[in-house]
């Protein structure tokens, strides 16, 4: 790197290529303007329509979405039901155009407890945008870390039993391969809005080594620039995987994730 100034911290990485985030502060951003939660949830779906926009033009490999987690269930039978109507009609309305962008769509969660129409859609969702090669945009919906980290357990264990797999055969990579994330980058960047800094059961496992942002920021206002503002904190850090900065300012490690 030949920049004035460069410490060598921020060459070592440029664009995250998977970031995943959890949007949070719908409810309180239509509760400071007296307005139904409702409304928050409706403008949360401008600000996702805005950031896979942004991400596609940025050439960001995979975008994960927590959109609904297997905790949401808990809330009001109203706010449930509208969350479900929202969903529905948003995949809806914008299959056709991830489609035409070039997005890869998929949903990652229990989908046995949606209604068949929705699970229907989204089959359909996945089966149209299945050859795009722009974005990968994943959905999670009724998503929870220890969920994944469950359905993989119980999949490896059916296998042993069938004599396919044996117990020293389990290592990081096969779990990996069997989450639902299998064949997709670990996450460099994880944003929450919203200004609570939790996990919130998202995704536990993959969260490893994942850059962590959290803002203030309420969902429905966090546009292109509060997402630059995000990337250009992460491309500031120094990943060090378990090494020295040394080690990793002499270039003399090559991270294999
Ligand atoms: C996130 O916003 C959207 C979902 C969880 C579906 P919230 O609805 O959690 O908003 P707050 O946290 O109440 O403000
Ligand atoms: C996390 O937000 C889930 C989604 C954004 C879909 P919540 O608002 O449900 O999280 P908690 O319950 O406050 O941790
Ligand atoms: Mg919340």
């Amino acid at each position: 790197m030949s920049d004035e100034g460069q410490t060598g911290l921020e060459s070592e990485h440029n664009n995250p290529r998977h970031i995943a985030i959890i949007m949070d502060g719908n409810g309180r951003w239509a509760q400071k303007r007296f307005m139904p939660r409702a409304m928050g949830h409706q403008s949360g779906v401008k600000a996702v329509r805005e950031i896979v926009e942004y991400c596609a033009q940025q050439d960001i490999e995979v975008l994960t979405l927590f959109a609904f987690s297997s905790e949401n269930w808990r809330r009001p039978q109203e706010e449930v039901s509208l969350l479900m109507n929202l969903f529905m009609g948003t995949l809806q309305r914008e299959i056709e155009k991830l489609k035409n962008n070039n997005i890869r769509l998929r949903f990652i969660g229990d989908r046995s407890a949606f209604s068949e129409s929705l699970q229907n859609m989204m089959a359909e969702g996945e089966a149209l945008t299945r050859n795009n090669t722009a974005l990968t945009l994943i959905i999670a919906v009724n998503y929870g870390g220890q969920w994944d980290l469950c359905q993989a357990f119980r999949k490896i264990t059916e296998k042993i039993l069938a004599g396919e797999l044996s117990k020293e055969d389990i290592n990081e990579q096969l779990i990996n391969r069997y989450l639902s994330t299998a064949g997709l980058p670990e996450p460099d960047l994880f944003i929450r809005t919203g200004g609570e800094q939790r996990v919130s059961n998202f995704l536990l496992w993959q969260l490893a080594y994942t850059e962590m942002y959290f803002t203030d920021t309420l969902w429905p206002d966090f546009d292109r620039e509060s997402l630059e503002d995000a990337i250009k904190s992460f491309k500031g850090r120094q990943r060090r995987f378990g090494h020295t900065g040394e080690q990793v300012l002499s270039r003399s490690v090559k991270f294999n994730f």
